[in-house]
């Protein structure tokens, strides 16, 4: 794609204009941005088809692991002792492992350690699927990860990310999903 020098500086104009209100404002859902059609299917368990992999995942909750356990001995049937709350604080900072674990992270530990499994490749669909059903727990949950302590080195790290360029693009995240935000990509609205 050719950019023309003027084309370049009224986009350089919008990127300083816009970035701190986009950054400071309330950030909307994702949900916002699809259209009325994909939010009835998504709030909608039978057309939702992210549902199948809650239900494959259930399955593989109340499977034995290596050891005879499952994972429904220590986290109750269908997951009933699992909080909420703490679902949704994931990425997470764990003491025990001095780094933080992401919720397939920790749903790995629990599979290796607990069930005596042999390890999942990181998007092994078993894993995948263990960690919808997991997070299906949280629905309607809002996010709320912790950026103190521990985690604040991480999550500086990722927002210089955000903001630099890279990739086959040469393209900052923030270009999308800050100053475009509304605007469509093909068939995409970009989101927030
Ligand atoms: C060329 C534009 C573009 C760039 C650059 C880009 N994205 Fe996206 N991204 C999209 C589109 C299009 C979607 C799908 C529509 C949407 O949800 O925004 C998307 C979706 C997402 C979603 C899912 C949002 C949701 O609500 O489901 C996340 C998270 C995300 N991008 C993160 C990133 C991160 C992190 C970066 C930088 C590494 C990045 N994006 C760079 C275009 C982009
Ligand atoms: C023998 C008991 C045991 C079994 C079996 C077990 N877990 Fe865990 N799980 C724990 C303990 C204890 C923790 C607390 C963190 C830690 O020590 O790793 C935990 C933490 C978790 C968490 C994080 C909860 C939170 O609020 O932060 C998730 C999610 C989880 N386990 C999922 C699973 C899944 C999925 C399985 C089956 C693959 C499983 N666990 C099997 C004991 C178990």
């Amino acid at each position: 794609m050719k950019v023309t020098h003027k084309a370049f500086l009224a986009w350089m104009a919008g990127f300083i204009l816009l970035v701190p209100q986009t950054l400071f404002a309330e950030l909307i859902s994702g949900y916002e941005f699809l259209s009325e059609q994909t939010q009835e299917m998504q709030l909608d368990d039978f057309q939702n088809p992210g549902y199948l992999l809650v239900e494959s995942g259930l399955e593989i909750y109340e499977k034995s692991g290596e050891n005879e356990q499952t994972c429904a001995e220590c986290h109750g049937d269908a997951g009933k002792k699992l909080v909420p709350e703490s679902i949704a604080q994931y990425p997470k900072y764990s003491q025990a492992l001095d780094k933080p674990l992401t919720l397939r992270d920790q749903i790995q530990v629990c599979w290796t350690e607990r069930l005596d499994n042999f390890p999942l490749l990181y998007d092994d669909p078993e894993l995948l699927a263990l960690e919808t059903f997991i997070r299906n727990k949280a629905f309607g949950e809002k996010v709320n990860v912790d950026i103190d302590g521990a985690m604040q080195p991480f999550y500086e790290a990722g927002k210089k990310l955000y903001f630099t360029r890279f990739g086959q693009m040469d393209m900052t995240c923030a270009q999308c999903h800050d100053i475009y935000t509304g605007k469509m990509l093909r068939g995409q609205k970009l989101s927030q």
